[in-house]
């Protein structure tokens, strides 16, 4: 594959220079170089999406779908390869989305934000459209409708419960019914399926469970007709739409959640949220986020900073509280997943100088109990993408562990798959896996653990 004939780089916007900009090659690399010792206990695939666009793409978020993987086992980095997600939007020139008489095709996506395990399938994910399964050597299999039963696009941030193994997420529309919960049980089938009252058409990105909740964000920066009419991203800041929580029951209906009010923002990525109690008997949910203060006021394709910030929706009260907990300016936020929907500590994130679309320079550890930051610098040049954290072991402390992502050095316009040790999360790499090819600076990814199953999928 190659790519289109592209203008000179200083007229380009942020996302096709520098790192962010595509590579052109799918390389499959073995026995990959590795300055330290990969812990033998590291066993499975990191596997990490973003946006590869084959062109040059109006928005950052609008290339086709790339994923980047390592496979770690034995204390060897047994291989890297890339792959464009094969999607109908990557094969077909004229594959339209929105058909002439208005219906979309939850077929047609670009498959680049996110991928996850879970049921035996590994998923690549864009919020606009169905999953696309994909094999543990990251060959597309096809996309993904849950047996039929799923009729929404799905959210690229699903949440595992780590209690019942569930896959809770949603999807969202540009037309009613804007907001659908669905929830899929440990065995991937998909159990309830739940309109979410909401006012209109925002974009929704991310949301939260807890263990005895369903968390979701209906905030102001809603559709566009106008922007989509230009050409560019159809979303922007609203004055008028209002801001607010809503806190669902799991396994309750659309009709139980309960709505709290909020200071107008907008939030890509909650870190995690959890119960706690209250004065009553429904208690309070905690939610931990990165909280931008406005975004896409007058450019979609401009970026603000946020920083991690805490709501507590006291659901005895009908009552919140808001708190930022720390200044520095981040993205990316991510717990350990085993504590997904319960009370954390520990919460990591990449730092940006100022605004995304810089070069990131900093991870950050935030310990929520002491209020320490810890960062960690990578050294001059060397920039991260995001972090995952992987437990040591099964009863493994939330500490106990590593951060595994990707570092792009801009000396040697290189990449490696970085390895550090959560409880010396300032200290020196543990490991560090030299990779054939730089890789850009993307979206989201995770650690998948063996025994990864080979997965299964409808090709188109
Ligand atoms: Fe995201």
């Amino acid at each position: 594959m190659s790519l289109q004939a592209s203008p000179p780089a200083e007229d380009l916007p942020f996302h096709m220079r520098g790192n962010y900009a595509p590579v052109r090659e799918e390389v499959t690399a073995f026995e990959l170089p590795v300055t330290g010792a990969l812990p033998p206990e590291l066993r499975g695939l990191y596997v990490r999406n973003g946006p590869n666009p084959r062109g040059v793409t109006p928005h950052w978020f609008l290339g086709h779908g790339m994923l980047h993987g390592v496979r770690l086992e034995g204390g060897r980095a047994a291989w890297y390869r890339n792959r464009w997600v094969q999607t109908r939007e990557l094969l077909e020139e004229d594959a339209l989305r929105v058909r002439e008489d208005g219906s979309v095709d939850l077929a047609i996506g670009l498959a680049n934000t996110n991928v996850i395990g879970h049921a035996g399938r590994i998923l690549a994910l864009v919020e606009t459209s169905f999953p696309t399964c994909m094999t543990p050597e990251l060959e597309t299999l096809g996309t993904y409708e849950f047996s039929g039963r799923l009729n929404t696009p799905m959210t690229a941030h699903p949440k595992i419960c780590p209690q019942t193994g569930e896959l809770h997420f949603f999807g969202y529309h540009f037309a009613p019914p804007f907001l659908t919960y669905h929830r899929v049980d440990a065995a991937g089938n998909l159990v309830q399926s739940e309109e979410i009252p909401v006012r209109g058409a925002t974009m929704i990105h991310d949301f939260a469970i807890t263990a005895r909740h369903v968390v979701f964000m209906d905030l102001p920066v809603v559709f566009s007709p106008r922007l989509l009419e230009t050409g560019r991203f159809p979303f922007e800041w609203s004055d008028d739409y209002g801001a607010r929580l809503g806190v669902m029951p799991r396994g309750g209906r659309g009709s139980d959640v309960c709505w709290f009010e909020i200071e107008p923002c907008y939030v890509f990525h909650p870190l995690n949220a959890f119960d706690e109690p209250g004065a009553g008997s429904r208690g309070r949910v905690v939610l931990d986020v990165a909280r931008y203060p406005e975004l896409w006021r007058d450019d979609p394709e401009v970026f603000t900073p946020a920083t991690l910030h805490r709501f507590r929706l006291d659901l005895d009260t009908g009552t919140v509280s808001e708190q930022g907990l720390d200044d520095h300016p981040i993205e990316f936020p991510r717990v350990d997943d085993r504590l997904t929907g319960l009370p954390h500590r520990f919460g990591y994130a990449v730092s940006n100088t100022s605004h995304v679309g810089e070069r990131p320079t900093r991870a950050l550890q935030y310990d929520l109990v002491t209020g320490r930051t810890r960062a960690h610098d990578f050294g001059p040049g060397r920039a991260p993408g995001e972090l995952v954290f992987v437990p040591a072991g099964h009863g493994a402390a939330e500490d106990e562990g590593w951060l595994v992502g990707y570092v792009h050095d801009a000396g040697r316009d290189a990449s490696d798959l970085v390895v550090l040790d959560a409880a010396r999360f300032d200290g020196p790499p543990v490991a560090t896996v030299h990779l054939p090819q730089r890789v850009p600076f993307g979206f989201h990814g995770n650690w998948i653990a063996d025994p990864i199953l080979p997965g299964s999928g409808s090709r188109f």
